[in-house]
């Protein structure tokens, strides 16, 4: 992983929903705290390992959150893909799963400074999750967005005219 200090979210992962857009920039901003991290422990700052699980598990906890806020949206406007879009999300959760489980020995020594390897391992992590969040918002979250706004603007239109016409 490089040096990824600045910010990770780009313009391209916009969907114009508010709420959603908020989630997914602060998933980036979890990983480039890792970065950080990883930076601040290469450069010879001493890095509790404890530092990093919190910040780790971050990945999974705001995942939580995001996927209740997200399928509830796509409940409420009756998403064609809603079970196959929960079951991508799913996969993430099952990911970090199995992540988190390879850095469970690190346990014994949450007080103790990082050593390498589990740099190593933090790493292949964050990457992970940089690289799900990228390509799962532009492909799939970027295909219930259109759909959403369109039965939203449908919905709008239908309500402007009603609105006006004879009973
Ligand atoms: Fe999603
Ligand atoms: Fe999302």
């Amino acid at each position: 992983m490089d040096s990824k200090k600045e910010n990770l979210w780009k313009v391209k992962y916009l969907l114009d929903i508010k709420k959603i857009d908020k989630q997914h920039q602060y998933f980036f901003s979890i990983c480039s705290k890792i970065a950080s991290l990883c930076d601040m422990s290469r450069s010879g700052k001493q890095v509790r390992i404890g530092q990093f699980l919190v910040t780790i598990f971050e990945l999974r906890s705001y995942a939580f959150k995001h996927f209740a806020t997200e399928e509830s949206l796509l409940v409420k406007y009756n998403y064609p893909n809603l079970f196959k879009h929960i079951e991508v999300h799913d996969m993430y959760l099952e990911k970090i799963h199995e992540f988190t489980n390879r850095i469970k020995k690190y346990h014994e020594h949450i007080q103790a400074p990082v050593d390498q390897d589990f740099i190593i391992e933090v790493e292949a992590i964050s990457d992970f999750a940089l690289s799900w969040w990228s390509n799962h918002i532009l492909e799939n979250d970027k295909e219930y967005a259109e759909f959403v706004k369109k039965v939203g603007r449908a919905k709008a239109k239908k309500e402007h005219f009603s609105e006006g016409s004879p009973e």
